[in-house]
């Protein structure tokens, strides 16, 4: 596992923008880790470098943000629907398997809908303003 400590939020956001010209479209990311410990700020960092102008949120709620950047972003939320049933009502199929960039926090609480090449960034906190960020994916060291 290729591993970084990151150690302020300016930085979170910095690694998201560093690995926005990575992504490519069809590719799906899954964030994990726990509460506070980046995975939307990182996705900020993503979506800032990838020139969009708005505000980017959590899709804590509305469990599917979409976001018109350089590259369509579909930014997901796994945390407060966990009933796989409902997932698929929405379909999220359609989310997963599309030309867009797929970003989905959570991912593993619904490993059933994942593809099978999903790349993952696991996020932990190591302390208030640092965090350990490892991730499985090639570019992730460069
Ligand atoms: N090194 C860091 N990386 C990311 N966030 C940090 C860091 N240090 C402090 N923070 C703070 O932690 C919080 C992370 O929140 P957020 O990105 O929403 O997390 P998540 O989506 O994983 O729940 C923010 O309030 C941010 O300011
Ligand atoms: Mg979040």
């Amino acid at each position: 596992m290729l591993k970084k400590i990151i150690k302020s939020e300016k930085e979170c956001q910095l690694l998201g923008s560093s690995l926005a010209s990575k992504f490519e479209p069809g590719d799906v990311v899954s964030l994990e880790g726990d509460l506070g410990s980046g995975k939307t700020t990182f996705v900020k960092g993503i979506l800032k470098a990838l020139n969009y102008k708005y505000d980017v949120t959590s899709p804590t709620f509305t469990l599917i943000n979409e976001y018109d950047a350089d590259l369509k972003v579909v930014h997901i939320d796994f945390y407060r629907e966990s009933n796989i049933k409902r997932w698929v009502e929405i379909g999220i199929d359609e989310y997963l398997y599309s030309d867009n960039l797929v970003i989905i926090e959570w991912g593993n609480m619904i490993e059933e809908v994942l593809p099978d090449d999903i790349i993952r960034i696991y996020f932990e906190h190591i302390d208030l303003n640092r965090r350990k960020v490892f991730s499985n994916y090639e570019s992730f060291s460069n």
